[in-house]
């Protein structure tokens, strides 16, 4: 209530979104009170099997937010049920220039064209490794979201994602493969079956050497349903544990704003769902869908179950409603 009605309003009127977003990242990183509030958050839960890894709830923080795997603990404590970091490339790199996130508050929309910042997959991993060693939490799954550096030819990218998929896999207890960012020049041709095909085989023969861990694939909502139809052929051939649906649209019909970039949030919840019910209906239910898109409020959460989610994700809804989104959501408000 007081992050919505008084905090919210001061924050979203620096123009500078990214900046808020980064003071609140540091604030969750090194706010001593955090440990002490985190009991509170915890009532919520729920807890779930999937791919034999446990959740204590079935609501997560989607990728982008915490791309460098800093703030794992952080949104633990915040009452999140897992949380995917990232995405992380195989080269640091600096992303777009700024700014490149932008509000759109009377439509409940944020635009980005971020262009996956982060300091790449060797750093990444350090982090993690020690994050790991210091720290577990059994019913607290990381996901590594991973996507092709700026630099690779799109020709070379299945060993990019290798690269990154290898040196990660020790650290994350699921994977998702992203081709659906649509500010990394090029990306989304990646989602073409042919292109797709051979980076997913590349990782799912390292996965099965290194030992079979989940292997997800992101999906833009852009895609028409006969495209859809081929990925999911393609996953379930290529034997993938589930899909990511959705990432951001390039379909910016909803809003008036005219910066260039993905847009997420309220303008994507109804695309969203109508997505994982199409592919929920297609698989018969048997291939894991993590839900994300416009999630704010416990009706948008329980639709994306309903319409076949296992798990749901938001990113927009927790910079719309504050630190205590997921419990909020949780706990059916
Ligand atoms: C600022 C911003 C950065 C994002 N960065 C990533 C990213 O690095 N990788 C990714 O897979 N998705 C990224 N996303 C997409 C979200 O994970 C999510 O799929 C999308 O925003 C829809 O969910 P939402 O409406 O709850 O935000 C980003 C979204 C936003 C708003």
């Amino acid at each position: 209530m007081i992050y919505e009605r008084i905090l919210r309003p001061l924050l979203f009127k620096t123009t500078d979104a990214e900046f808020i977003h980064g003071v609140a990242a540091f604030i969750l990183q090194h706010n001593p009170a955090l440990p002490l509030i985190a009991p509170l958050l915890r009532a919520d839960d729920e807890p779930v099997q999937l791919w034999r890894l446990k959740f204590r709830n079935r609501l997560g923080l989607a990728a982008g937010f915490d791309k460098e795997a800093a703030l794992v603990k952080a949104f633990w404590r915040l009452g999140f049920g897992h949380t995917e970091i990232g995405t992380v490339t195989r080269h640091a790199q600096p992303g777009n220039p700024k700014p490149r996130v932008f509000r759109c508050p009377r439509e409940g929309g944020l635009v980005n064209r971020m262009g996956f910042p982060n300091s790449g997959a060797d750093a990444i991993a350090d982090r993690l490794t020690r994050l790991r060693l210091a720290w577990g939490k059994p019913d607290y799954p990381i996901g590594v979201n991973i996507g092709k550096s700026k630099i690779t030819e799109l020709a070379d990218a299945a060993g990019d994602y290798l690269y990154s998929f290898k040196k990660l896999h020790a650290v994350g207890d699921y994977f998702v493969v992203n081709v659906s960012s649509p500010n990394t020049p090029g990306l989304r041709n990646l989602q073409s079956v042919e292109a797709l095909r051979p980076i997913l085989s590349t990782l799912q023969a390292a996965n099965r050497e290194l030992g079979e861990k989940p292997l997800l694939l992101k999906i833009a909502p852009d895609l028409n349903y006969a495209d859809i139809a081929g990925l999911l052929a393609l996953i379930a051939g290529q034997g993938l544990h589930g899909i990511v649906a959705t990432n951001t649209t390039l379909d910016h019909r909803a809003i008036t704003l005219t910066e260039t970039g993905g847009l997420s949030g309220r303008p994507l919840t109804v695309k969203s769902t109508e997505i994982i019910k199409f592919i929920a209906k297609e698989t018969g239910g048997k291939l894991p869908i993590i839900g994300v898109g416009g999630v704010f409020t416990r009706a948008d959460y329980q639709e994306k179950l309903d319409a076949g989610a296992s798990l749901v994700q938001l990113y927009t809804g927790f910079i719309y409603r504050g630190p205590f989104a997921a419990r909020k959501i949780l706990r059916g408000r």
